[in-house]
């Protein structure tokens, strides 16, 4: 199979744009706090480390990483830790960065953790929401774009754990 032809969904200067926005109004709603912002691996990382630098309110960070669902225990929603936060978030306002939200299984299943941890408060932004694909609801308080229902890659997102690195988001088109 040759190369795969990929088109562009949202720029590079759309996305620095948005995820500028995203850190004013992140930055007015924290204004008197230090939120804890969780990202998600592998996925999530590109947009933290733009989102953040954006960021104008002290903030921590802290990672997860949990297994992505086989079809067995996609129904289910749930979702294997494979590596936890380093940190206590109990009393701490966290603020989950995410990459994409499609099913929302996985987010749900988070959010359930570490709502049990009881932190201070809870809230979610994501880059990327493919709403037609949801599942379960999910309460976003951040979003930087919708997207339709297309498999997309980049800006920290992979087909194949390949990808990650464009700096825009794309469809890929497969060849004949
Ligand atoms: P959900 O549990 O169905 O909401 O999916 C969550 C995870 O699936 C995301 O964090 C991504 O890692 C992955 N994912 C969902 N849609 C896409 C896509 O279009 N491209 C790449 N990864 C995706």
């Amino acid at each position: 199979m040759g190369p795969q032809i990929k088109k562009v969904l949202i720029s590079e200067a759309q996305i620095k744009r948005r995820v500028k926005e995203l850190a004013e109004e992140i930055s007015r709603d924290y204004a008197d706090r230090t939120p804890t912002l969780v990202s998600i691996l592998k996925g999530g990382i590109v947009f933290l480390t733009d989102l953040m630098r954006d960021l104008s309110v002290l903030h921590e960070v802290d990672f997860m990483s949990v297994s992505s669902y086989d079809s067995a225990v996609e129904t289910s929603g749930v979702v294997r830790i494979l590596a936890d936060l380093s940190r206590n978030i109990e009393g701490k306002d966290v603020l989950i960065v995410e990459d994409i939200v499609d099913s929302g299984l996985t987010l749900d299943y988070i959010r359930h953790i570490l709502l049990a941890r009881h932190p201070r408060s809870l809230k979610i932004c994501t880059l990327l929401d493919k709403k037609a694909r949801r599942r379960i609801e999910v309460p976003i308080d951040y979003v930087g774009f919708e997207v339709p229902d297309e498999f997309v890659i980049g800006y920290g997102l992979d087909y194949q754990e390949k990808y990650r690195n464009l700096r825009y988001v794309a469809v890929m088109v497969p060849n004949e």
